[in-house]
């Protein structure tokens, strides 16, 4: 039986949509409801007691909408608290981590660079997946205070991005590494700005199309697939200004996307 309930995905703003993108190219026909928590972001500069408290709120707050399974598109609200939003709630929660993983099996010349929040890279989840696929490569961590910001306010693809990509890059390219990760979800918006900056020798790499498969095997695996019929819609809520939030959204994601003002 097809299960036409929709999956309910969110991130501390419009960065999550990285996530969607791929979400909705493996699966076109569920229906999605996206909360950005615009008024909230951005969570790296926020406690992680604060960000778990937002994220239950937001979790009741899609699940009250009816979502079959969740998604923490946001790799800084997965390290606050995924372990608790998964205790809590019932249905399946896809959380998110930096792409240490598959950057250390890659990396050539065993040296990797890592940019995220401070509170992504401070986490027990963060040093867990670095004890668990160092794999004997040297990680170096950049946080990357600015940058949520800058793709917030629709400017990913300006000068300033540009020059503030350059000074966080800059460390990590003097350190030789071939590898580097996008461990936010705002980040890949920068991913061509970052590429013009270390060339084409080092590898860029970021999670979404992994947690996009993820989601698939998940939905397959609890039986909540919703395989054919008509195209999924998304709806997308945000805690924020929706006229500023939905102009952002619409560059991102294209299209004319229905955003309503939802604050938690
Ligand atoms: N997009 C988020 C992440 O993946 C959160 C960034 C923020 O709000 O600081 O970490």
């Amino acid at each position: 039986m097809p299960d036409p309930r929709p999956v309910g995905v969110f991130d501390s703003g419009v960065g999550g949509l990285s996530v969607l993108k791929e979400i909705r190219r493996v699966l076109p026909c569920e229906d999605i409801i996206y909360y950005a928590d615009s008024a909230y972001c951005p969570y790296g500069a926020r406690s992680p007691a604060e960000i778990v408290s937002r994220s239950l709120r937001i979790c009741d707050f899609l699940l009250g909408q009816g979502s079959k399974a969740l998604v923490v598109a946001c790799n800084t609200a997965s390290v606050a608290g995924l372990d608790v939003y998964r205790e809590k709630y019932g249905v399946p929660i896809v959380g998110m981590e930096p792409a240490v993983k598959p950057a250390t099996a890659a990396t050539r010349n065993g040296r990797v660079g890592v940019l995220a929040t401070s509170v992504t890279l401070s986490g027990d989840r963060f040093s867990s997946l670095l004890e668990r696929y160092q794999n004997g490569a040297d990680v170096y961590s950049q946080p990357c205070p600015g940058l949520v910001e800058l793709v917030e306010s629709g400017c990913h693809d300006g000068r300033e991005a540009l020059e503030m990509l350059e000074k966080y890059l800059a460390p990590l390219m003097e350190r030789g590494v071939d590898t580097v990760v996008l461990g936010c979800t705002h980040y890949p918006f920068l991913k061509e700005a970052v590429k013009t900056i270390v060339g084409p020798e080092v590898a860029v790499i970021d999670t979404s199309e992994a947690v996009a498969r993820q989601v698939c095997r998940v939905l397959a695996g609890h039986g909540l697939e919703n395989p054919g019929g008509r195209e999924g819609r998304e709806v997308f809520h945000t805690s924020g200004d929706p006229l500023a939030v939905g102009a952002v959204i619409k560059k991102l994601w294209g299209g004319s996307p229905v955003v309503m003002h939802t604050p938690l």
